[in-house]
């Protein structure tokens, strides 16, 4: 453990973080890793995996890559197989993985309804009983779903985006109730927007 994650020691704890190719989710993996836990990284591109996985192993911890698209269920499936074939338990899952168009509400095609809720909100929910099912057979588990300002406020452009995320609040709210008896703690980020080089995702 790297001596600025002291107070949050994570010695060998198992962590998930989708979207963990770039961005939030890949820095996430990293820190979570200089905090002492192990992770098990998912996204669509292999290779940014890949590199990822290097970047973890450089903590002292080890890194397991998992190439899925969200928007497909079945995948969801083969990723909680998969873990099942490394580990017993999983202590954190990070629901970090996105996808964000901006358009006017008037502009916004099918397409793009389907890549933002299939991957953010209906892929997050997937990965929440696929990987809470494994937490719930150790009565043990966090769950962190990435919301964002948007749930709560609005701009153009972000129709679609900004009732996603408040989607998030209140699934993520409404998972904390039903599985708190199963030691299950399900808690949503709320994160300001920040511009990045590469982010396809902000808000
Ligand atoms: N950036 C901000 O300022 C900000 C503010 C508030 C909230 N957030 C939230 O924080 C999260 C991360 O944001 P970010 O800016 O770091 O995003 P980003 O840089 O665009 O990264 C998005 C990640 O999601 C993965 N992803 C996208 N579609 C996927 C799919 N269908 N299946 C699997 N993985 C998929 C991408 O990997 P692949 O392309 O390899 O699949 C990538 O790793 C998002 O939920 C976002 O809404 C961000």
């Amino acid at each position: 453990m790297q001596g600025r994650y002291k107070k949050f020691d994570l010695t060998d704890k198992i962590a998930v973080i989708t979207g963990a190719s770039e961005g939030i989710g890949r820095d996430m993996a990293i820190g979570l890793a200089e905090a002492g836990a192990d992770v098990i990284i998912c996204s669509r591109r292999e290779e940014k995996l890949l590199a990822v996985k290097k970047s973890v192993e450089k903590t002292g911890r080890t890194a397991e890559t998992y190439v899925l698209d969200l928007q497909k269920v079945s995948e969801i499936a083969g990723l909680k197989s998969f873990i099942k074939t490394k580990t017993d338990k999983v202590d954190i899952l990070i629901n970090n993985a996105g996808h964000a168009v901006t358009k006017p509400a008037w502009d916004v095609s099918e397409n793009d309804w389907d890549a933002m809720v299939d991957t953010g909100f209906k892929g997050l929910f997937f990965c929440c009983q696929a990987v809470g099912s494994i937490m719930r057979e150790h009565g043990y588990g966090k769950v962190i779903n990435l919301s964002s300002t948007f749930s709560k406020s609005i701009v153009p452009g972000r129709s679609v985006y900004a009732g996603i995320k408040a989607g998030i609040d209140h699934l993520t709210e409404a998972l904390a109730m039903e599985w708190a008896p199963h030691g299950i703690r399900v808690n949503a980020l709320i994160k300001k927007w920040t511009a990045g080089p590469n982010r396809t995702v902000a808000g």
